[in-house]
């Protein structure tokens, strides 16, 4: 039996899929009311211990005990009623239902206080009032838009707003802050403390370490499944086996600065407009990519970055599928897009990769059913040539999937499944690639490594870049050209120096230090 105010104790649980043991002896005690951060690599286990703790995977060995009860062999249910809640790392809303109606089935759990035994319009103003307690904006109807819709800050925050709707006492969050702009996250960490207020204990599995730690009592490291160490975050982030296996070295040097090759504009986008029925999504865009250069587009949340990114790649012409997804509104967009001087606006989203224009979306979007290796395989079906030469320069940059060569990818970790989409873009020996927010939910010492990666991809294979990301700092050592996106359109466009000498759109895009 746990000690008092002990709410978890984890005793020695193990699980190995297919040879890897993804999680090894992990034993933890979690105090009520206490906010436990988990932070460690991509694929050091955290996800499978959350799974493992919340009935979601079968133990191979070990014990669990939830509020004095042993709830090792609990299924995932029974767990969520006893008052433990989860988010999920990879999001799947119901994707054509408005965002309040993603909660309903959540209002239903016995547990649940608020709404589940009122009537219909009753659950749905509590869902709406959930939505808006995590920052969904009441007046600017965002509760009320299709979840599909929705970037992905949004769809984190319903994952917590759902958890809420089961008033639980212990809350497992996956990256919740992932994909969330500073100021949603500023929005967000008052919530948490509010909940750490009324005694909700919390776990939470984070890559987004200064964000954690404004929260965070106590921080436990994971690698290889394991316990790497435990402890107050300062102490925890002095260790120097911490530093080695997650933070790697630091980039101090901001603005690394080479000769711009003064390349033709191999893509050429002048006053570009895409609506979704009549909200204006891009506005006015016109915007160069130079052969054999990195450009960069900064803009938060909803600024425009994918349907920029959509546009070039053209999947938005998949307009009925897309339409369909957003509940029936219509796209319409106008402008011109060149691509080596030919006018590519009305081209097929093929037809367009078959150029060479090759997308790495938001959100990884890799097929789940298919193996690591099938993955990088389809990606480079129209590659004309050395497509082994191409894996194996995949595999060095990625070292993490070549031992996963045989995994489904719906069984990656997120970091996982963001290092095959971008392996899976190279395969394609695209001339223009287009990563949309790259870096998303990769541990720190892999953001670097992807950040010199990018400079890497384009010195070594010649590529043209274009790549997306909330704020700068990231990536900005790696770019020649940037621009900045507020609500759909350019309000700043320069070199590196310039954006750096530019205190408004430094100051709110490049991201702290
Ligand atoms: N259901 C599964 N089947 C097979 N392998 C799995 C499954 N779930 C996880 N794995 C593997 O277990 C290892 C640990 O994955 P896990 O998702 O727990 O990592 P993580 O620490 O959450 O990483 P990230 O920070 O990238 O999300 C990975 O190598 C992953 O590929
Ligand atoms: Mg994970």
């Amino acid at each position: 039996m746990p000690e008092d105010g002990v709410i978890l104790q984890v005793k020695n649980i193990s699980k190995s899929f297919g040879g890897i043991r993804a999680v090894d002896n992990m034993s933890l005690d979690l105090h009520r009311g206490e906010i436990l951060g988990i932070i460690g690599p991509n694929g050091s286990g955290k996800t499978s211990l959350l799974n493992l703790i919340s009935g979601f995977v079968e133990k191979d060995s070990g014990k669990v005990f939830f509020k004095g009860k042993d709830i090792t062999d609990w299924s995932a249910h029974k767990i969520a009623d006893a008052g433990l809640a989860r988010t999920f790392q990879i999001v799947r809303p119901y994707p054509t239902l408005p965002a309040f109606k993603n909660i309903i089935p959540a209002l239903y759990s016995p547990r649940s206080r608020r709404g589940a035994k009122g009537s219909l319009g009753d659950r749905d103003a509590v869902a709406v009032d959930l939505l808006e307690d995590v920052g969904f904006e009441r007046d600017a109807r965002v509760p009320y838009k299709l979840a599909g819709t929705l970037p992905l800050g949004y769809l984190k925050r319903l994952e917590l707003a759902r958890c809420l709707a089961m008033t639980p006492e212990l809350i497992i969050c996956d990256e919740i802050f992932s994909g969330l702009s500073m100021a949603e996250i500023a929005g967000m960490v008052p919530l948490i403390e509010r909940l750490q207020m009324q005694g909700i204990t919390l776990i939470m599995i984070e890559h987004r370490l200064r964000e954690l730690f404004r929260v965070a009592n106590r921080v436990l490291v994971m690698n290889f499944g394991e316990k790497l160490a435990e402890g107050v975050p300062g102490e925890v982030m002095a260790d120097e086996k911490v530093k080695k296996a997650y933070l790697g070295e630091e980039v101090k040097e901001v603005a690394v600065r080479r000769a711009r090759p003064e390349g033709k504009a191999l893509l050429e986008i002048k006053n570009l407009m895409l609506f979704y029925e009549n909200a204006l999504a891009v506005n006015n865009i016109s915007l160069e990519c130079r052969e054999g250069q990195i450009t960069g587009v900064f803009g938060s949340n909803s600024a425009g970055k994918s349907s920029l990114m959509y546009t070039i790649s053209g999947i938005i012409l998949d307009v009925k599928k897309k339409e369909e997804m957003r509940g029936g509104e219509r796209i319409t967009w106008f402008g011109e897009m060149r691509f080596n001087g030919e006018d590519i606006l009305r081209l097929k989203p093929d037809e367009r990769a078959r150029r060479g224009i090759i997308l790495c979306p938001e959100r990884r979007r890799i097929f789940a059913e298919s193996s690591t290796l099938e993955n990088l395989k389809i990606g480079g079906y129209l590659a004309r040539h050395d497509r082994a030469k191409t894996m194996e320069y995949v595999f060095e940059l990625f070292p993490e999937l070549k031992k996963l060569k045989g995994r489904q990818g719906g069984f990656l970790s997120g970091g996982e499944q963001q290092m095959l989409a971008i392996g899976r873009a190279l395969m394609a020996q695209p001339k223009l690639l287009l990563l949309d927010e790259p870096l998303l939910g990769l541990a720190p010492a892999v953001e670097v490594r992807l950040a010199q990666a990018i400079r890497d991809i384009n010195r070594d294979l010649g590529v043209t870049i274009l790549v997306s990301e909330q704020y700068a700092r990231p990536v900005l050592p790696a770019v020649d050209h940037c621009y900045v996106l507020e609500n759909g359109g350019v309000v700043f466009e320069g070199s590196p120096e310039e954006f750096q000498n530019n205190p408004d759109v430094m100051g709110a895009y490049f991201g702290g230090l």
